[in-house]
């Protein structure tokens, strides 16, 4: 009966009470516009051109900026290795408690905190460097100083041959990866409100 299978496909991924993930973006952009940057979550179509070139057999460290309410989450756990970590940084404490209530991957570590303190916080999960970084951050409206610090912070903790993923509504994004990355794939994804730029820093 399609009707109680839906209902017990939400109750699995929602407990009662929770706001729905786009209700909870939703309120997230009313409460904080500029550090949330968007009013609505990805696009399915802009997370897979996002994800594609990550190696998951060799991923062991994911971590991800700016979460929001996990809407990268979730396809990025169901590609990782049963040993692998997500490690998912945000500045919001509502996004961090909406994460740990939807999510209870035992690979999944929900942080308060922000970009910058990354070195600190992988190693706080018993790494030293990361694997892959993605970010959803919105660079260009961050305090002055805070963009410069994040991608210099990801330079060093991302191991050699790993990526930072970053996907931006404004190309001056890739003003922030230049000093830091040599070698940067671009792409668009039109499907996505609005359309995204998408960079592949990749760490020599
Ligand atoms: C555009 S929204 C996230 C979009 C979401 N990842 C998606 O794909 O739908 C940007 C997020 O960055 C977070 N944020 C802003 N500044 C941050 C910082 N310095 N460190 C970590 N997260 C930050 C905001 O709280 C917000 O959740």
């Amino acid at each position: 009966m399609p009707s109680s299978t839906t209902a017990t496909r939400r109750s699995r991924t929602r407990p009662a009470g929770v706001p729905s993930p786009v209700a909870m973006f939703f309120q997230g952009f009313l409460k904080h516009p500029v550090m949330v940057g968007s009013i609505i979550p990805s696009s399915d179509k802009l997370i897979r051109k996002m994800l594609k070139p990550v190696d998951w057999a060799t991923c062991k460290v994911f971590v991800e900026y700016g979460p929001g309410v996990g809407t990268f989450c979730r396809p990025i756990l169901d590609r990782m290795a049963p040993d692998a970590i997500l490690i998912a940084i945000d500045t919001n404490p509502d996004f961090i408690n909406y994460l740990n209530h939807v999510i209870t991957d035992s690979r999944f570590f929900a942080v308060h905190g922000s970009a910058a303190d990354v070195e600190r916080i992988v190693q706080d999960h018993g790494h030293e460097k990361a694997d892959y970084v993605l970010s959803g951050l919105p660079f260009s409206t961050l305090p002055a100083g805070v963009g410069p610090a994040i991608a210099a912070a990801t330079q060093r903790v991302i191991r050699p041959g790993g990526a930072f993923l970053v996907y931006q509504f404004s190309p001056k994004v890739k003003d922030f990866l230049t000093p830091h990355f040599q070698t940067i794939d671009h792409d668009m994804e039109w499907w996505n409100v609005p359309p995204a730029q998408l960079y592949w820093a990749w760490k020599d």
